[in-house]
């Protein structure tokens, strides 16, 4: 962050809540933290407002981040930079050069949505996707929480029963900067039989995952105390040196119950009976796929916004959904996620858990409102 070097500072644990006399029990291991001047009454906010729904989404969360400050009292300092398909269509580059060095001199990063059809045969280093993961590595970003919370008001938005469906509160914690995505060797070639074949590498270190593992034990334990570690270790060596490692880790948090679960297990398990679980760790690619699957437990994917934080420098706040093109433009998109990856960015990238709180309740009221609007209509009708 901007301020690393201000005095005096307050470290926060990554749940955004600092540690307390409650923690004193526990094993004070440090991990992942966050250290913001105090005294600082202003940041500096990167907008990264992508393609498609992004521009549309992300300014929606920019009013509601100036109202938070304005009543709290403290300055948002915006600054749009351009990235994905966007920065494509300028410059030529999906994450340009100039956006990653505002990026890094930021507080924290707001970003919308990257991607659309008009860039989707491009090669890869010039696809908007690309973009995204340069910046998520650039920014050291290892550590991506996503949320998936049944609110009450919409439980009947949700696929699956409302019997099963409520109270459903779990935060899947994805490995970011990893695993297959980034393992080498990677690329395109020729197999012995002169077929032409594709390959990637999924891939870990002790210390990634390590990291990784403090970081989930560490919001499972301002959670509920449970945490899954989900793998595929009954046949990938990655799976097993991370449940080995998972399982090491664990004895720094005994206050955490932690279970293992294969992934595909874990995928049936969610819309069986999702209220097992509490917090889920997992590595990049599985935290992909299941985080879109929690989602759609809570009625939407257009719901689920997340925070992606490493262990210093600024965060990157993002809704999980994407660029939406079928319906950028039309003023239909949903800009819920993003209004509530911006609350995450104030609790867990700037610490602000007051100015957080406000956008969350003001949400939940939005969304009430709509809700008792929708009945009203009901019964009309
Ligand atoms: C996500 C997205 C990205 C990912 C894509 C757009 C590269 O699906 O943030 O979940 O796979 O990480
Ligand atoms: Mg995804």
């Amino acid at each position: 962050m901007a301020q690393l070097q201000a005095t005096p500072v307050r470290t926060l644990s990554l749940s955004g809540r600092r540690r307390g006399g409650g923690a004193a029990t526990r094993p004070q291991r440090s991990m992942v933290a966050f250290r913001c001047s105090a005294s600082a009454r202003g940041y500096n906010i990167t907008l990264l407002p992508g393609d498609g729904i992004g521009p549309e989404v992300v300014a929606v969360a920019k009013d509601a981040l100036s109202v938070a400050g304005s009543k709290e009292g403290f300055e948002l300092r915006f600054q749009e930079m351009l990235m994905g398909g966007a920065a494509l269509d300028a410059v030529g580059v999906p994450l340009p050069d100039e956006t990653l060095a505002a990026a890094r001199k930021s507080d924290a990063i707001l970003l919308g949505a990257i991607g659309g059809y008009k860039w989707d045969n491009n090669e890869k280093h010039l696809k908007p996707e690309t973009g995204l993961l340069s910046i998520r590595a650039g920014l050291g970003v290892f550590a991506n929480l996503r949320p998936a919370t049944v609110l009450p008001q919409l439980v009947d938005a949700s696929t699956l029963k409302k019997e099963v469906a409520e109270g459903v509160d779990i935060m899947v914690v994805r490995e970011l900067t990893g695993g297959i995505y980034f393992g080498k060797p990677r690329g395109f070639g020729t197999n012995d039989k002169g077929e032409e074949i594709g390959f990637n590498t999924e891939l870990y270190a002790v210390s990634e995952i390590d990291r990784i593992a403090r970081v989930a034990f560490e919001v499972a334990r301002k959670r509920g105390g449970k945490l899954c570690s989900v793998d595929k270790a009954n046949v990938l060596e990655a799976s097993m040196l991370w449940r080995k490692r998972v399982s090491a880790i664990a004895s720094e948090y005994p206050d955490v119950e932690l279970s293992h679960m294969y992934v595909d297990n874990a995928a049936m398990q969610l819309v069986r009976n999702p209220k097992q679980f509490d917090t889920i760790v997992t590595n990049n690619i599985f935290g992909d796929i299941l985080s879109d699957e929690a989602s759609m437990i809570t009625g939407s994917i257009g719901m689920l916004p997340s925070a992606s934080v490493g262990e210093s420098g600024p965060g990157l706040f993002e809704p999980i959904h994407g660029s939406a093109p079928d319906i950028a433009g039309q003023d239909k998109a949903n800009p819920l996620a993003t209004i509530l990856s911006a609350a995450m960015l104030l609790k867990y990238g700037l610490g602000l858990e007051s100015a957080a709180k406000r956008i969350e309740l003001g949400t939940y009221i939005l969304l009430a409102r709509h809700w008792l609007d929708a009945s009203e209509w009901e019964r009309k009708s």
